[in-house]
């Protein structure tokens, strides 16, 4: 029955109280709820967080820039940017199965993020975007292990650091409604989930670059005509995946032999269980037209129509 800005103010005061004149740094993701933590401390402590965003190259289309413009250019957060693009690519190189590359990404994902935190002068405090599902989640266990879903949890252990976790006791709706009150835009707040390892598992087998682009663009218009249709807002994730294969088409008069690009959109609560999502015929011919025109390397398209279980949400 709290209201927001009383947990705000009180939330203001237990970091200050605990954080003194020190330093605190914070894995920001783009997701939900690191944005969330990094604005809320940002309001409390100000520049003595300082926010590390990694970009591993596996991002979708816009979203480093969206992250830097939403918090650090209009809210003004510290935050270091770092471009890893090529070290995970190769890194990633000749890797097609899947748990091998999510360890790869994982790996990594810490091992450039300790190398900013040390840079860092006197840190005390590492602040993590934890919410109580998170908590319930962890001791659960059981679906978790079909696929190892890493996120960036107990990082650099051999810098000593305190944890700081001011969101432990919010659901999802109340970290986006914390969000909002921060003045976090909705394109952040109201984002779908999107995996750790990114599009990185978005591209069946080996990831390389060619095949990053494709599943991008492809992904870029599935989101941009998912909206327009006011989809975005009750399909609980939406994506293009990038099978691997090629088949034969045909354009103007002449033969192609090009991939195929697959469109998931589920229906879900919690991630658990889905329902592949109904969407209109209509909208799947203009978004199949579109991508096969606009995106090069693309000749066919086709739609999931599997729910999970038996097929778990992401393909990989
Ligand atoms: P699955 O594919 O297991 O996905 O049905 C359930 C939800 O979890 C997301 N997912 C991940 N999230 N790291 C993450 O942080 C991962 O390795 C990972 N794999 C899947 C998926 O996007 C869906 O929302």
């Amino acid at each position: 029955n709290w209201k927001m800005e009383d947990f705000i103010d009180l939330q203001i005061q237990n970091i200050r109280n605990k954080v003194g004149n020190n330093k605190v740094i914070l894995a920001l993701s783009g997701g939900v709820d690191s944005s969330v933590v990094a604005a809320l401390l940002h309001k409390a402590i100000g520049h003595q967080l300082t926010s590390i965003f990694v970009d591993h190259g596996l991002l979708r289309k816009g979203e480093a820039d969206q992250v830097m413009k939403s918090l650090h250019d209009d809210l003004g957060l510290n935050i270091i940017k770092v471009d890893a693009k090529k070290r995970f690519l190769d890194a990633l190189k000749g890797v097609s199965d899947p748990e091998q590359k999510r360890k790869i990404i994982g790996h990594n994902f810490i091992d450039v993020f300790n190398s900013e935190a040390k840079k860092i002068k006197d840190v005390k405090f590492l602040a993590q975007g934890t919410i109580y599902p998170d908590l319930i989640e962890s001791g659960v266990g059981a679906a978790q292990k079909i696929k190892s879903h890493h996120n960036v949890g107990g990082l650099p252990k051999d810098m000593h650091l305190g944890l700081i976790e001011p969101l432990r006791s919010l659901f999802k709706d109340e970290t986006r409604a914390l969000g909002t009150k921060l003045g976090i835009p909705d394109e952040l707040v109201w984002r779908q989930p999107f995996p750790g390892p990114g599009l990185g598992i978005r591209v069946i087998g080996e990831v390389t670059e060619e095949k990053l682009r494709i599943v991008r663009d492809s992904d870029y218009i599935l989101r941009n005509e998912f909206k327009k249709a006011g989809l975005n807002k009750t399909v609980w994730q939406y994506f293009t995946v990038l099978p691997g294969f090629k088949s034969v088409g045909v354009m103007g008069d002449q033969r192609t032999y090009d991939y195929t690009i697959a469109i998931r959109a589920i229906r879900s609560i919690d991630g658990m269980t889905a329902d592949f999502a109904r969407i209109p015929w209509d909208l799947l011919s203009k978004i199949s037209t579109k991508i096969c025109n606009e995106v090069n390397g693309i000749n066919r398209v086709v739609y999931d129509v599997t729910s999970k279980p038996p097929a778990t949400i992401e393909w990989e």
